[in-house]
């Protein structure tokens, strides 16, 4: 009875008005081996609907976990996830198909992401929701013609009929993109969209992605380490460390007043063009490594990395607590 409510609401909600996705206390553990990692600690996030949201972190802190978890290609462990306000733990059958219309995932590889066997016509036609799998042929085409030219990539018939190995890399995204424009998304988790292309194309693909969501209002997680592109493109900036939003906020608050000793370390981690000396990821400013997942952590998980650490932080985990207008921070240097 459930499914079928939810089915209904699903389908129904095709409106181009977008949809938030919540995300409360999401914990998922992986058991290989006989060790279990705890990647996922506790995720509270949100995207609002055609919102631009980055999530930001180094290798490892479980960013891509995230959005596949998000796509139900992993089953949550706790929590909950709503879409639309449905609950996606409990979408089954044609409603999970209709879910993973609305929201899709794009790749940091395009090219693995598109099958090197199809045409460009075919790979859209197989990403294609039930409701428009019916479609005539001459319909496809039409529509598929109207997403590569949305996407920048005139005139659309010429590249129907190409395979993916005959483009160039930002065509690739420009093409995996406008697949996914061809199942009306509502939010696009985008997994390091651009950090394969060549720096000349990634701002292309960025103002791309900027201007679906301002004419479609699709809404995006972008999930990347570059702190100046997650700035550029996104109101919002959540940042990840060991399994957790640890700071999120607006994008500019984030990195102009970032309160996370995390977020300060990323921060003066980045190559910043401004910056007298040479920025690079520098191990005397980042020490340390992230916690090992698969042990429990008493206290806060940055606590073997972070320059305030004290006795608080080896015994309490700290709460994400309001450190500005609309701007959290999970460190015991503002819970008091
Ligand atoms: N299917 C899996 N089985 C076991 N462990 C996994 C699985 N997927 C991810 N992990 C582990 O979860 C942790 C987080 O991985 P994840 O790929 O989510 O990180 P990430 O933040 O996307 O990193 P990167 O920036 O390098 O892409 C890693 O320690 C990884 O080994
Ligand atoms: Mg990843």
């Amino acid at each position: 009875m459930i499914e079928q409510t939810q089915a209904t609401t699903l389908v129904g909600s095709t409106d181009g008005k977008g949809a938030a996705l919540v995300l409360k206390d999401v914990h998922k553990r992986f058991v290989q081996r006989g060790r279990d990692s705890h990647v996922l600690r506790g995720v509270n996030l949100t995207v609002g609907a055609g919102k631009i949201v980055a999530l930001v972190g180094e290798s490892g802190s479980g960013k891509s976990t995230l959005a596949r978890t998000i796509m139900r290609l992993y089953r949550p462990d706790k929590g909950k996830m709503l879409f639309d306000g449905v609950e996606v733990g409990r979408i089954r059958g044609r409603s999970l198909k209709d879910y993973r219309s609305q929201v899709q995932m794009l790749f940091q590889d395009p090219f693995a992401s598109l099958n090197p066997t199809h045409t460009i016509r075919t790979i859209m036609a197989h990403s294609l929701p039930a409701n428009r799998a019916r479609m005539s042929r001459r319909e496809k085409d039409e529509l598929f013609a109207s997403s590569l030219a949305r996407v920048g990539l005139n005139p659309p018939s010429n590249f129907l009929a190409q395979f993916p190995h005959e483009l160039s890399g930002g065509q690739r995204q420009r093409v995996a993109l406008a697949r996914s424009l061809a199942a009306q998304p509502k939010l696009v988790l985008a997994d390091e969209p651009v950090s394969m292309l060549d720096v000349s194309l990634r701002l292309s693909v960025l103002n791309l992605m900027q201007r679906l969501n301002e004419e479609l209002n699709i809404g995006y997680l972008y999930i990347t380490h570059d702190l100046a592109s997650a700035r550029y493109v996104a109101t919002r900036i959540a940042v990840m460390y060991a399994g957790e939003i640890v700071e999120e906020g607006t994008a500019d608050e984030v990195i102009e007043d970032a309160k996370h000793p995390y977020t300060q370390l990323l921060i003066q981690a980045a190559p910043d063009p401004n910056r007298q000396t040479r920025a690079m990821v520098d191990t005397t400013i980042f020490r340390g490594e992230p916690p090992n997942l698969t042990q429990k952590i008493v206290g806060c998980p940055f606590q073997f990395r972070c320059p305030h650490v004290n006795n608080r932080c080896r015994t309490e985990a700290p709460n994400m607590v309001e450190v500005g207008e609309g701007h959290k921070a999970k460190c015991h240097l503002f819970d008091v």
